[in-house]
């Protein structure tokens, strides 16, 4: 007992000893817990203090400070508690309340207003929330930019496009006045030549005069390519009933090729009809042909199919061509064409040829007649073994219309009437004269559609108007021939051009063509079939 009385005598502390009943265990139950919880309160400011100091930007950092120096406040009212177990400092102990109190009511104060605030600030699973959002965003945005990029890289190629077309918009304007004027001297040489022949005045000239035709012929084809090039040569769309079409079309083609060249033609019988230009289609296959030829120094095979086909838009190569189509191929087993150059045999004027025997120009208009049908053309080939250029054109399901002049081959015998020749270039218009002559008819002639229809309408015995399309003045051919169609119905008119944009119309307004260069027995054909009776129906 007097060993307790001296572990709580701290001088003055007797209250102490007496409240604990002088047991030593209670003493110690008093002193364990609060070291414990003034250690504790102790660690807690500190935490806190490390918390903000390495979070600058927490919210309402100022109120941790608070919590902190209230924490120390109630931790040192503790260790105060001990302390004056053994020495009577209620003094200090008060001050120390007295702070303690100060903060804790001070935070007390501070902490309910900034609740509401508190509250107000988003939780983390609405930060997940809105990270989410804004990655969904983010994302979404980033797609807008890919987007945009495609879209400009697009609008970039457009462009290009735009540019290209406009340069050959131009490229085909020069080409198409060039081709027109070249095609008037053609014409020109080629009715001269013509008269020699049928004059008989050839004789001791015969390999000359051939060479001369030869080359008006080779003049005529390349005429035709640059008006294909240049997309300025007239189309007038026929149903061609492939079944019938395509043996008179190989026929054409074995005369041009050499002899030592075989052509194979299978059809399938249940091929329909297509609707493209013969001509366009006609030359296509001749530039096929003669590439074929031409692959074929020594002599081959050239193997032509036709079939029926239902294209789904899946082959990249006809470029999302669908629906029913006649595919046509054209087989060679010549050199063909090297793997790297295959893209661009496409290419106007990609030629291999040596200067003078290409152009480079022969499956530029296969391709422009293809796309121009609606359809579509590919090649493919193993070097040293052939090459298989293949044509897929739409077939049509229109009726035949018997538009197109029929070209009855035969005779030569004297022809009859009266022609007036509308044309207002006078060597051009001089020579159709003269051939036109030659075949027995009667020429006048007229510089413009004013001269022309006032010849007509002075009562002039006329039997048919050939006249050209472009001409100056007001009226051209087209318009010449709808004035006559309405005034002189039975009076048959046949309009000739090189291009025109007119020309379209004027076929479907039912007006007979006739597209330059054509060769003088054509154009005999096409007016003596104008002037000749129709055949009685039945
Ligand atoms: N059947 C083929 N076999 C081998 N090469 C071919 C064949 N068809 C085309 N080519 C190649 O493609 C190129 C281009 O052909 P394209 O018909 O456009 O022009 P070209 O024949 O050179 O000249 P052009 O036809 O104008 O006289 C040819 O020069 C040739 O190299
Ligand atoms: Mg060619």
């Amino acid at each position: 007992m007097l060993g307790l009385q001296r572990l709580f005598n701290g001088g003055d502390l007797t209250p102490h000893g007496f409240c604990l009943l002088w047991r030593p265990e209670l003493l110690w139950l008093q002193v364990g817990p609060d070291a414990l919880i003034g250690l504790s309160y102790y660690s807690i400011p500190l935490a806190l203090a490390y918390f903000v100091w390495k979070r600058r930007d927490v919210a309402f950092g100022w109120i941790f400070w608070m919590f902190a120096a209230f924490i120390l406040g109630c931790g040192t009212t503790h260790f105060v508690e001990i302390w004056t177990l053994w020495r009577p400092d209620y003094a200090a102990q008060g001050l120390v309340k007295v702070a303690t109190a100060a903060i804790s009511v001070a935070t007390a104060i501070v902490l309910w207003p900034l609740l509401p605030q508190a509250l107000a600030l988003p939780s983390a699973s609405e930060l997940r929330q809105a990270n989410a959002a804004l990655s969904k965003e983010i994302e979404e945005r980033n797609r807008v930019v890919e987007a945009l990029q495609h879209e400009m890289v697009e609008h970039h190629r457009t462009g290009e496009t735009l540019r290209q077309s406009q340069k050959m918009e131009g490229l085909g304007q020069l080409t198409g006045g060039i081709v027109h004027d070249f095609s008037n001297l053609l014409l020109i040489l080629q009715g001269q030549l013509h008269i020699l022949r049928r004059r008989s005045l050839i004789a001791g000239s015969e390999a000359q005069i051939a060479a001369m035709e030869r080359a008006v012929a080779r003049g005529d084809a390349l005429a035709r390519r640059f008006l294909s090039f240049a997309r300025r040569q007239i189309l007038l769309p026929d149903l061609i009933e492939l079944r019938e079409e395509m043996p008179k079309l190989v026929d054409l083609l074995r005369r041009s090729l050499r002899g030592n060249i075989e052509i194979r033609l299978d059809v399938a019988p249940t091929v329909g009809r297509v609707e493209v230009d013969w001509n366009e289609f006609e030359l296509a296959l001749i530039n096929i042909a003669a590439n074929a030829r031409d692959a074929m120094p020594r002599g081959g095979i050239v193997t032509i199919n036709v079939t029926e086909e239902t294209v789904r838009g899946d082959d990249p190569a006809l470029q999302g061509l669908t629906g029913q189509v006649a595919r046509i191929s054209i087989s060679d087993n010549g050199t063909g064409v090297p793997t790297e150059l295959i893209d661009r045999i496409f290419e106007p004027f990609f030629t291999t040829k040596e200067a003078g025997k290409g152009t480079g120009l022969g499956l530029s208009q296969v391709c422009s007649f293809a796309k121009r049908a609606g359809g579509a053309v590919t090649a493919v080939s193993s070097p040293g073994r052939g090459t298989t250029i293949t044509l897929y054109l739409p077939l049509s399901t229109a009726m035949p219309l018997s538009t197109a002049p029929c070209f009855r081959d035969g005779s030569n015998d004297a022809a009859r009437g009266t022609i007036l020749l509308v044309d207002d270039n006078a060597d051009v218009a001089d020579v159709k004269a003269m051939i036109l002559r030659e075949y027995g008819y009667q020429v006048k002639l007229a510089t413009d559609a004013e001269q022309a229809l006032s010849m007509v309408s002075d009562g002039e015995p006329t039997d048919i108007v050939v006249s050209d399309i472009v001409m100056p003045g007001k009226l051209n051919g087209v318009d010449l021939a709808r004035v006559l169609r309405k005034r002189f119905p039975e009076l048959p008119v046949l309009l000739t051009t090189g291009y025109s944009a007119e020309a379209g119309h004027a076929s479907q307004e039912g007006f007979t063509i006739l597209p330059k260069p054509y060769r003088p027995e054509v154009l005999y054909r096409v007016i003596r079939d104008l002037l000749r009776p129709p055949a009685p129906a039945g």
